[in-house]
């Protein structure tokens, strides 16, 4: 089976372009990003989103500043430069995959500073290119390194979209599903709508549908019902961050997929790339939890903009799964099984 998966994130001919993720699946487009300020913009409105997809078009859009600048001198540009990285960095707190890909481009001019500007700049361009690339590479190997928890004929409860759209490749956890699809394993997939913004029934959907992959839409309420049916027997999700024990911030809704998983005793992974863990936590308490506008709630359900400013909504866009609720963490660099927080340290330095 060939995977036809959409690239969210495009670099050719020095143009960078991303699908707007805001317009699917009623529309597909894709839309140029020319500068930092939409760079930002787009990450913030979630026009591109999932943490390798956001870390990779930080790293075209710093190419991109960099490129606009007209510092005359290094120490100029660095300057330039830095205070764009910070405005960059404050586009959304949770995604380590943002700090990561903007440390990597940062490191890289602070340590070339003997260099002719253009020479700097061609750097950050062929950074931004590896980040991509190098990203493409681990959505493969995390897909056949999952292989072996997946059951044949088998079927995966899976949340948000973790596929082609949030990353350089075919995906995280889903691209596991990809793998077995390929790999022609009888699967079949739950796609949890992911509220409040749909990423599993506009995106997830999509792409397991354009790729004939059998699924099933449900909200996020029915997974309960289906674990005790004895529906479920493996769930997968990607991360956001994921601290030195284990524990794994991802979109709201996991941690209650790994209860419901643990309670019911079926195996759960994430899945994420050594970009997404964060070694300088601890534990998944100090992670950052991204609180979004009360309208991605009210909008739902047709209240108007008068009622915004008085409505009380808690709309946290993260959970937090604690390491003890998982199977395991699948990496590109293998798998992570319990106790975790003890195995990590192994396989991600
Ligand atoms: O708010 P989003 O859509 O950016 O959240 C995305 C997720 O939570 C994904 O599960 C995570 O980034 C992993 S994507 C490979």
């Amino acid at each position: 089976m060939v995977i036809m998966y959409t690239p969210a994130i495009t670099f050719e001919n020095d143009k960078l372009t991303i699908i707007d993720q805001t317009l699917l699946p009623d529309r597909f487009e894709y839309v140029p990003i020319t500068t930092m300020t939409e760079c930002i913009e787009a990450i913030k409105i979630l026009r591109v989103r999932g943490a390798p997809a956001i870390g990779i078009c930080a790293a075209y859009g710093l190419y991109l500043a960099a490129q606009s600048l007209s510092s005359k001198t290094y120490n100029e540009f660095r300057k330039e430069m830095d205070a764009i990285c910070d405005l960059l960095y404050n586009s959304r707190p949770t995604a380590v995959n943002l700090g990561w890909a903007i440390q990597r481009i940062k490191s890289l001019y602070h340590a070339n500073n003997d260099k002719p500007i253009e020479e700097v700049i061609s750097f950050i361009r062929a950074e931004a290119i590896k980040i991509h690339s190098e990203d493409k590479e681990f959505c493969q190997q995390m897909g056949y390194n999952g292989l072996e928890v997946v059951p044949n004929p088998g079927n995966i409860l899976t949340h948000c979209n973790t596929g082609s759209l949030a990353t350089g490749g075919w995906g995280t956890a889903l691209g596991i599903v990809y793998a077995a699809w390929e790999q022609k394993y009888r699967i079949h997939v739950y796609v949890d709508e992911t509220r409040p913004l749909g990423q599993g029934a506009r995106l997830t959907f999509w792409e397991l549908m354009k790729n004939k992959i059998p699924c099933t839409l449900i909200t996020d309420s029915m997974a309960g019902s289906l674990m005790k049916d004895e529906k479920v027997d493996l769930v997968l999700f990607g991360a956001d961050r994921i601290s030195k024990n284990g524990d794994v911030a991802n979109k709201i809704g996991s941690y209650n997929l790994a209860a419901l998983a643990r309670f019911h005793g079926i195996p759960c992974y994430a899945v994420a790339p050594s970009s997404t863990f964060d070694l300088t936590l601890e534990t998944g308490d100090e992670i950052e939890i991204e609180m979004r506008n009360s309208q991605e709630i009210l909008h739902i359900y047709g209240y108007n903009d008068n009622l915004h400013d008085k409505a009380e909504v808690y709309n946290p866009a993260f959970d937090v799964t604690p390491a003890e609720f998982l199977t395991g963490i699948v990496t590109e660099k293998g798998i992570i099984k319990q106790p975790i927080s003890k195995n990590l340290p192994k396989l991600i330095k």
